[in-house]
């Protein structure tokens, strides 16, 4: 509720933005992020929790046309209900804090324990979305788009059995297909992969254990960690056993050819965890800097049944990402944040690059928007929400070049306002 987490207390709308540096002009577009925002006057009990607010700049002709903040008009915002009449959990009651997504002609702001609410390009809220009656269970802020398919592959899980559903919608946005995931207890399973045939499901013991205070979610000792693998089609999952540890964030997933499955993730292990998740309770100061989560990778091969797991980096870095054709398929390159830092992967040689966003700023998720004639997996921009610790400092809206992170931003758009940290950013194109 403190500093550059502290959230803002009204919507406002900015036209003809301050923009420094040249905006690529085949941007053409809407940049939006999502994060928690409680009303003014409330008190959260953890970052998690406070109600969504989503911020968005339109990016037109090299220009910065608009900015404008709205929060999620929700059930939960107005004071509705979290139950229906029969006792049972009402799903559209939702903080949509998340993310934001675009399948086919809905844009969705989601959060984890709730249907997806439908907001407009203008970022005006529809109302819930359960796809004509289809969706029963939540739907994960993570849902995976196929890149060849157009389908968009997600989850819900839930306190009681079935503890995790798999759905898929067509890529007209109909729900087609939902099936239950077996798995031993309430995993807190915020995200999860694809490759072109498979679903990976990350079942690890951060689970459902009530103590009174902040998220009822804690490490568990007992619990185990399994990744899984099943069909995009359904049926049977083949469980991988793997070093205890909990993942917050998939990079990406692919078969490469040979019955193996390269999964790459951030990975939290017991000492990490248990710093970050009080953190985000504000119970004790950020971790900072020091050895925490790290890029990492599982090799699960099919045939053999054993996993290798290595480390990729050293950095704390969060918020992993790729170029959205590359979902589910092979990816030489993958961006991820620390801090005041961008950084490029290379994962194909190990080697990154980076972008240092000068003192006291907090880097957003960083989005690859590929370029529009684009000839490598690289060329392309990534546009990241800069938040400065200064409360007095307007955030930014900074574009790099992908192939050239190093050389720092080609454009930072001035907002008219600080943007509080918060979670999930997407670029959406106009057409
Ligand atoms: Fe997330």
């Amino acid at each position: 509720m403190a500093g550059p987490y502290a959230p803002v207390d009204n919507e406002i709308d900015s036209i003809e933005l301050e923009v420094a540096g040249a905006l690529p002009a085949e941007l053409d577009g809407r940049y939006f992020r999502n994060g928690p925002n409680p009303l003014p006057g409330e008190i959260s009990p953890h970052w998690f929790v406070g109600d969504g607010m989503l911020h968005g700049v339109r990016l037109r002709n090299g220009r910065a046309q608009w900015y404008r903040n709205r929060w999620v008009r929700t059930l939960k915002l107005d004071r509705g209900s979290p139950l229906r009449e029969d006792g049972s959990l009402n799903r559209a009651y939702s903080t949509a804090n998340t993310s934001i997504i675009r399948h086919g002609r809905r844009l969705l702001a989601l959060v984890e324990g709730s249907f997806p609410i439908e907001v407009t390009p203008d970022l005006d809220t529809v109302g819930a979305c359960d796809f004509a009656g289809a969706l029963t269970t939540a739907m994960t802020a993570h849902p995976k788009q196929d890149p060849i398919t157009g389908e968009l592959h997600f989850f819900g899980y839930d306190m009681r059995p079935p503890f995790v559903t798999y759905h898929r919608l067509s890529a007209a946005g109909e729900l087609v297909f939902s099936t239950p995931v077996d798995v031993p207890g309430p995993t807190m399973m915020h995200d999860f992969a694809i490759t072109e045939n498979h679903v990976i499901w990350l079942d690890l013991p951060v689970t459902l254990q009530f103590s009174g205070k902040g998220l009822p979610f804690q490490w568990s000792d007992d619990y185990g960690a399994r990744i899984g693998v099943m069909s995009k089609n359904g049926g049977p999952v083949r469980w991988f056993e793997v070093e205890p540890c909990y993942v917050f964030h998939v990079g990406n997933a692919c078969e490469d050819g040979s019955g193996r499955i390269i999964l790459d993730a951030i990975r939290y292990d017991a000492t990490a965890w248990n710093s970050t998740w009080p953190a985000l309770a504000g119970e004790t100061p950020s971790p900072g800097t020091g050895r925490g989560q790290q890029l990492y990778r599982w090799t699960l091969d099919l045939a053999t049944g054993r996993v290798a797991e290595q480390p990729l980096d050293d950095r704390s870095v969060e918020f992993p990402t790729v170029h959205a054709h590359h979902v589910g398929r092979p990816n030489r390159h993958l961006y991820a944040v620390e801090c005041e830092t961008i950084v490029k992967y290379d994962v194909d040689t190990g080697k990154s690059t980076v972008h240092q966003l000068g003192s006291g700023w907090n880097a957003g998720e960083a989005v690859f928007v590929p370029a529009a004639d684009a000839h490598s997996e690289d060329e392309g921009w990534l546009i990241s929400l800069v938040i400065h610790d200064d409360t007095n400092v307007p955030s930014q809206l900074r574009i790099l070049d992908a192939t050239a992170v190093e050389t720092g931003p080609v454009a930072a758009v001035r907002l008219p306002r600080r943007v509080p940290i918060g979670f999930h950013g997407n670029w959406i194109t106009e057409e």
